[in-house]
């Protein structure tokens, strides 16, 4: 995903890229002079200014406990803006890239004592390195990780190691949606107020969101790896009402509420920017929300809504700012 704002960057030696999987590299950067790094917790992503320009965020799959490396696993995207394939390609061991120390928007809540970890394809890196973490601290977890192939499928050595036997189910769909993984008696109960994580495809993280509406909200995490769907096809303007000042704004085509509020002067929180954080959310009093976001459960959406992605249905709508 591309970043919002420029970075603090620092130069770091890349030390490995590697094949691991079809069309899926580890690459693995060091501090240029083997000082330690800046450290990080389970969940967290750092930003690399790849070879052709673009600045890309890439979740960190290594234990969170080391300070000598990190290591990010890297897809090549048919459709994307080039960003990984251009770092798969063009980047070779002693190169040096500009990267920005780590960012955690997807972090485990300090004192729960179970997870349940949904992953599909390369939305396995968040969660290595959380599962590496929860071990680590005694603490128990179940991973289901679905992909297409074995060939398509990275860390399955990693994750077939023995302190990891009867903890993780790896399913293979072989790119038929009809053999995908049955999620729904896994998310029937929210078992031992277990908090749930999931990274993956959108279609994946949709589909977990809606068979999860009976769990609290707060227990519920995604990480999008794509660009949210901020904009689509169709897309009309509206106005926002600011209910506190009165004010109406008009939010264009191209622009998300959030920009709109920030344009006028409105210091608004955020963080993840693609509707997976809850940084954003606001108090919708008036108005039908055009739901975009994966935080809000179906029973919040008709009286909140996640500003940075989610746009109106009805010409107007009025927020609590
Ligand atoms: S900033 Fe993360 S959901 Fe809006």
């Amino acid at each position: 995903m591309a970043a919002n704002n420029e970075p603090q960057l620092m130069p770091l030696r890349v030390t490995r890229n590697d094949r691991i999987a079809d069309g899926i590299n580890l690459i693995e950067f060091r501090d240029v002079s083997g000082k330690p790094l800046p450290e990080f917790s389970a969940g967290a992503h750092i930003t690399i200014r790849v070879p052709n320009g673009l600045l890309r965020k890439y979740s960190l799959c290594n234990d969170p406990g080391e300070r000598d490396r990190y290591q990010v696993a890297v897809k090549r995207e048919a459709n994307g803006r080039g960003g990984s394939s251009n770092l798969i390609d063009s980047v070779k061991a002693g190169d040096e890239l500009m990267v920005a120390p780590p960012i955690n928007d997807f972090g485990l809540p300090p004192r729960a004592q179970d997870f349940l970890f949904i992953a599909g394809g390369i939305g396995i890196t968040p969660i290595m390195a959380m599962i590496r973490e929860v071990q680590k601290q005694g603490k128990r977890f179940r991973l289901f990780y679905c992909t297409r192939s074995p060939e398509t499928t990275a860390f399955a050595e990693e994750l077939s190691a023995p302190e990891f036997a009867g903890l993780v189910t790896i399913h293979h769909d072989q790119g038929d949606p009809t053999c995908s993984l049955d999620l729904k008696p896994i998310l029937a109960e929210r078992k031992n107020r277990e908090h749930l994580y999931c990274c993956g495809p959108r279609p994946l993280m949709e589909a977990v969101r809606h068979m999860t509406d009976h769990w609290s909200s707060t227990a519920v995490h995604f990480e999008a790896f794509s660009e949210a769907e901020t904009h689509k096809a169709g897309d009309k303007p509206f106005n926002v009402r600011l209910a506190r000042s009165g004010r109406l704004l008009e939010v264009p085509v191209t622009k998300t509420i959030l920009e709109v509020l920030r344009e006028n002067g409105l210091e608004v929180p955020s963080s993840c920017e693609t509707g997976t954080c809850g940084t954003c959310r606001t108090k919708l009093l008036a108005g039908e929300a055009d739901h975009r976001d994966l935080v809000l459960a179906d029973h919040e959406r008709k009286d909140q809504i996640m500003i940075c992605v989610s746009r109106a249905k009805s010409d107007e709508i009025t927020i609590d700012r």
